[in-house]
Order: C-alpha cells, then sequence, then structure tokens
C-alpha cells in the first residue's frame, strides 16, 4: 500500500501530506467515501461543522475498521460560533458527532474580520488544546494581518492554514508568509474546478509522465511544499488522486505550471466572506 509523506508541526505533530476532503459530500455519500479511502490507504479526513457531515464521517472512520490511532482527524469551526463560548461548544460537537475523544488538528474556518472575534475564537481553541480536546491548532483562509494579530495576541502560532490554492490561483506569497513562521500551508480545492486540466504545461507534463492532468495537478501542491486535500465521491478517482508518489516535477515544470497563476479565486475573498448569507 502506498506510504503517504508527513509534514511535521512546529508542535512536534505530524500530518499526512496527502488527504481526503469531505466538502459536498452527501450524508448518503460520505460513510462510503471515507471507508473507501481508508481501505486504500488514505489517512488524513478533513471534515468541518459546516459540511453537515461528521456523524457520517465518523461512521466511515469506524466502518474502516483501521485504528483510530492511524488516522488523522480535521474538523473546523464555523462562522456563527466565532466567540469564546460558542467555539468550546463546537469543538464539544464535533468530538460527539464524530464520535472521537480528540481531534488530530481544530481549525477556524474563516477569519471573518468584519465580525473581528478571531482572536476570542483563537484563546478558546488553544483552551480546548489545553484541555486535550484537540492535538494541534490551526487556521483556514487567514491573511498575513489576521496570522500576525492572533500571534501577536496569544503567543501561539497556528501550526496549519487551509487556503484555496490552484495552478491560477498560486498564493506563493502566503505561502511565504506561513512558511516564515513556520505554518504549514495546506491546499483546498486543489484542482481548482478544473480549470487548468486542459493548459498546456498540464497536458504536456500529463503526456509526458503517464499521468492524468489532476495528478499532475495535485503533485504540484506537493512539489511546491504544500499539503493537499483532494475530493472525489467516486472509487476510480479516489484512488487514482491518491497515485501521485511515484513520479516528481521537474524545475521546468514548476516554472511553466508557474506561469498560470492568474489570481482568480474559484471561493470567497477572506477579507469579505462571512459564511452567513
Ligand atoms: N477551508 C475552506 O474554506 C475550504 C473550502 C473548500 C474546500 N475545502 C476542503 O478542501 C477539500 C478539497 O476541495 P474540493 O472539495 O473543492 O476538491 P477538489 O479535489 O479540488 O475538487 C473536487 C471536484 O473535482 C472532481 N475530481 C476529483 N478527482 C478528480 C479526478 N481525478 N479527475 C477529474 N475530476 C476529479 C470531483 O468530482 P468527482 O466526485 O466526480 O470525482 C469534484 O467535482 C474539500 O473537500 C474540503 O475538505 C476547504
Amino acid at each position: 500500500m502506498t506510504t503517504i509523506p508527513t509534514q511535521t508541526f512546529h508542535d512536534g505533530h505530524a500530518i499526512p501530506a496527502f488527504g481526503l476532503g469531505i466538502w459536498q459530500v452527501s450524508r448518503d455519500d460520505c460513510p462510503r467515501v471515507v471507508r473507501e479511502a481508508i481501505e486504500m490507504g488514505y489517512r488524513m479526513i478533513d471534515g468541518a461543522a459546516m459540511y453537515d457531515n461528521e456523524t457520517e464521517m465518523g461512521q466511515g472512520i469506524r466502518d474502516s475498521g483501521i485504528p483510530r490511532t492511524d488516522l488523522f482527524l480535521t474538523s473546523k469551526v464555523w462562522n456563527d460560533r466565532m466567540d469564546h463560548d460558542a467555539v468550546r461548544r463546537s469543538v464539544d460537537d464535533s468530538l460527539e458527532r464524530i464520535g472521537v475523544d480528540q481531534l488530530d488538528l481544530m481549525l477556524l474556518h474563516w477569519p471573518f474580520p468584519a465580525q473581528d472575534t478571531y482572536v476570542a475564537a483563537w484563546k478558546a481553541l488553544i483552551a480546548a488544546q489545553e484541555d486535550g480536546q484537540v492535538r494541534s491548532i490551526g487556521v483556514s483562509n487567514f491573511q498575513k494581518d489576521h496570522l500576525d494579530r492572533v500571534i501577536a495576541e496569544t503567543g501561539v502560532r497556528p501550526v496549519l492554514n487551509q487556503i484555496e490554492v490552484n495552478p491560477k490561483l498560486q498564493q506563493a506569497q502566503l505561502a511565504q508568509v506561513n512558511d516564515s513562521r513556520d505554518i504549514v500551508t495546506q491546499s483546498w480545492s486543489p484542482l481548482g474546478n478544473a480549470r487548468s486540466f486542459d493548459a498546456d504545461p498540464i497536458t504536456k507534463i500529463a503526456e509526458r509522465t503517464g499521468k492524468t492532468p489532476a495528478q499532475v495537478i495535485l503533485r504540484w501542491h506537493l512539489d511546491i511544499g504544500n499539503a493537499v486535500i483532494s475530493r472525489s465521491t467516486k472509487t476510480d478517482h479516489l484512488r487514482a488522486n491518491m497515485d501521485i508518489f511515484d513520479f516528481n516535477l521537474t524545475d521546468d515544470d514548476l516554472t511553466a505550471i508557474a506561469t498560470l497563476d492568474t489570481g482568480e479565486r474559484t471561493g470567497p475573498d477572506p477579507e469579505q466572506f462571512n459564511g452567513l448569507g
């Protein structure tokens, strides 16, 4: 079975560099998708309160029969819970729904700067970590100022920042901000709605390596130093997406893919997004 490399956090724990995301995976599909992925060798599952499938995520984990200690489980606190007490309740609820005593990683899903409570929310995650409910704590969609503020006001650095990255939105600057603070960059929506599948450098690399455009793009995330989570509900895509550990991109490949960066997001702007409709 494929061994997935890990990245080590500044707190000493390690995360598989590749894993399964379950955003938009229906409650009906979720137990099967999680079980199949784990049976294939996936060890990291990226969930969130907002995905509305944490109970089913837990079901899939139990159905796989793989020991809890062999898995890396992430969840996230949604924007409607961004104050101290609500974050603590959100962590309690995620643990109960997934059916575990501790999560490996809990993230603040978005900074929601208009509400300006992300520092209080971060303090609540620090408390949840001190209480042993979560092993490591991090953030998602945080920009430089948000990172620097939580670090300045609490002295505690997130271990990871999960951000939108794909060939059209490469985020090299924010990845450098993360890197210089020893924060792992993890790419979400790594395939970028397939917008680069037929781009010249991607198709050429796919032809040369005998891989698909999706596999080339997932490998690119690893080769620029990011951890990455991908999603599929299809068994053949789940299998193909983890078949990316037997090749590397060359420096010339990375240079060619760098030209695809237009800065266009598929998701919302973290400075504006409140997620509450
Ligand atoms: N923190 C955040 O704000 C945030 C935001 C968005 C996502 N995320 C996380 O990041 C994860 C990944 O992002 P994403 O869900 O947008 O996933 P993605 O992997 O970028 O894209 C998933 C889409 O690509 C298709 N796909 C998957 N593998 C394929 C393949 N080999 N060939 C062709 N098409 C393929 C899937 O369709 P099929 O099912 O048909 O294969 C699905 O439509 C999420 O699930 C979630 O955990 C986080």
